[in-house]
C-alpha cells in the first residue's frame, strides 16, 4: 500500500535528515553533499576552496542560486533554507557592508554551524533565524531579493512559501531559486526508486 505522511511527519523527518547532515555530513548517501558538489552545481573553485569546511561540508544546494542573476551592493537579501549558510555568505559578500543578508532555516543544528560559521568568518552584516519559511520571521516589503536552494520542494504547502515570499519582496524585487520539480506523469514506483530529499 502507498505510504502518505501529513505534514507534520513531513517537517519532522526533514528537520531530522538535515540536523545529521549538520552534524556528520558523510552520513548522507543519497544525494551530493559538500564542496566538490558545489563546484560541480557552477560555484567558482576557487570561492568554494576559500571558505571554511563548516561552511561547505554540510552545503545540500541543487544549484547555484548566487549564479542565477546580479547581486547588488547595499540590497537586502533573504536565503529560504540557509543550511549551514554558503549561499548566505556569499552573498553578503556581495551586498558588502551596507546591505545584509538574512539566513532562515527550520533545522536548529543548521542554524547553530551556519551561526558559529558566521563567527568564524567575522560578518555581521549576516543574521540567521530559525523558523519557518511557510511563516516568514521578517516584515513585509522590505527584502530586495529572495534566494531558495534545494527548499520548496521539502515544504508540504507551497502556495503558502510563494505568498510569503510575494509578502516580502518589495516592488520590483527578484527570487532566484534552484530547486528539484517532478515532471506530470511520474508514477509512485518511480519516486520511490528515484528517491527525494525528505526520505
Ligand atoms: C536541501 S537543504 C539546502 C540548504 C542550503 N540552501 C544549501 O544550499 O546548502 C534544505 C534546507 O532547508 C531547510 N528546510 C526544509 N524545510 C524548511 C522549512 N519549511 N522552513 C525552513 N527551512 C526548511 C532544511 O533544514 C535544510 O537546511
Amino acid at each position: 500500500m502507498e505510504k502518505t505522511h501529513d505534514a507534520e511527519e513531513i517537517q519532522q523527518m526533514t528537520r531530522a535528515r538535515f540536523g545529521r547532515i549538520a552534524e556528520d555530513p558523510s552520513s548522507e548517501r543519497k544525494f551530493p553533499v559538500g564542496p566538490e558538489s558545489a563546484k560541480g552545481l557552477g560555484y567558482n573553485s576557487a570561492e568554494i576552496d576559500a571558505l571554511p569546511c563548516g561552511v561547505t561540508e554540510s552545503f545540500a544546494g541543487v544549484g547555484c542560486t548566487i549564479c542565477l542573476g546580479p547581486i547588488n551592493d547595499g540590497e537586502t537579501v533573504l536565503d529560504l533554507g540557509s543550511g549551514a549558510g554558503l549561499d548566505t555568505f556569499l552573498a553578503a559578500r556581495r551586498v558588502g557592508p551596507q546591505g545584509r543578508v538574512i539566513g532562515i532555516d527550520m533545522t536548529p543544528e543548521m542554524v547553530c554551524k551556519a551561526e558559529g560559521n558566521r563567527r568564524e568568518l567575522g560578518m555581521e552584516n549576516v543574521e540567521f533565524r530559525q523558523g519557518s519559511i511557510e511563516q516568514l520571521s521578517v516584515e513585509g516589503n522590505s527584502v530586495d531579493l529572495v534566494l531558495s536552494n534545494g527548499v520548496i520542494n521539502l515544504c508540504p504547502d507551497k502556495e503558502r512559501v510563494v505568498s510569503e515570499i510575494y509578502r516580502v519582496l518589495r516592488p520590483g524585487g527578484r527570487l532566484y531559486v534552484a530547486d528539484i520539480t517532478l515532471e506530470d506523469g511520474v508514477d509512485q514506483a518511480t519516486v520511490e526508486r528515484l528517491g527525494t530529499w525528505s526520505d
